[in-house]
């Protein structure tokens, strides 16, 4: 399953993932398309999606985000736009793994978190605060799920996509989503619970958190 499937990254790594003839769920937030209507600022739209089947699932990709403070002044910031940032980026994210447990358990699998080097600490060059304190905190879940989630079997990473052409990222950034799209699907076919945990660029380089 992957989450936020519409358009960019998502629909670059659901379409990807059928090519290989895998089944994929893909989310958008009005749904359609193909897509299940998966409003990740709905707790009870989240348990309702994950757990609306106990197939098992071998692979979630919990791929959904907004970045909606790119030009924010600091006297900008509204409480709305934080709550919103971390309802989508954070507890929607998390509410999704917590709610599939059962069905990753089931297929010994594995959930790929879509971070960004915009979380990691080490190379923060001020701004975006509320996208940067998000995807800080989504490689924190990558890490901490990891540990409690290995016993279990389900091997969990955060990743960085690479500055992705998307609706996200805009036109002038550096690579495709079907580049981006490769790349992480060749971090998550090497991700199992020997390297759980880890927090990579979608070509492979480690990042600090
Ligand atoms: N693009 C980059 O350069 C870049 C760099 C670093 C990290 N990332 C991360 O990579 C992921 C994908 O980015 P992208 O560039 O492909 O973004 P995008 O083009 O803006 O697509 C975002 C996706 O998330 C979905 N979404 C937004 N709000 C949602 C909500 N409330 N509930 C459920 N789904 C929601 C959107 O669905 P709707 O169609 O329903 O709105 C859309 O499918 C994000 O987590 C982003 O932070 C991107």
């Amino acid at each position: 399953m992957v989450t936020g499937a519409s358009r960019g990254i998502g629909a670059a790594l659901r379409h990807a993932l059928a090519a290989r003839g895998i089944e994929v769920a893909g989310t958008s937030t009005s749904g359609g398309d193909g897509l299940l209507p998966l409003d990740l600022r709905d707790p009870e739209a989240v348990r309702t999606t994950l757990t609306a089947t106990d197939a098992p699932l071998d692979l979630l990709v919990c791929n959904a985000g907004v970045f909606v403070d790119r030009r924010h002044d600091i006297e900008d910031y509204t409480a709305e736009d934080w709550a919103e940032t971390l309802a989508v980026n954070v507890t929607g994210t998390f509410l999704c793994i917590a709610a599939a447990l059962p069905r990753l358990e089931a297929a010994g699998g594995k959930v790929a978190i879509l971070s960004s080097r915009m979380g990691s600490s080490r190379s923060g060059s001020g701004g975006s605060y509320a996208y940067r304190a998000s995807k800080a905190a989504s490689a924190n879940l990558a890490h901490n799920l990891a540990i409690d989630l290995a016993p279990r079997g389900i091997a969990v990473g955060a990743y960085h996509p690479g500055w992705v052409r998307t609706e996200m990222g805009g036109p002038g950034a550096d690579i495709s989503p079907e580049e981006a799209a490769r790349g992480l699907l060749d971090r998550i076919d090497a991700l199992t619970l020997q390297t759980t945990g880890c927090f990579q660029t979608w070509d492979g380089r480690d990042i600090p958190y």
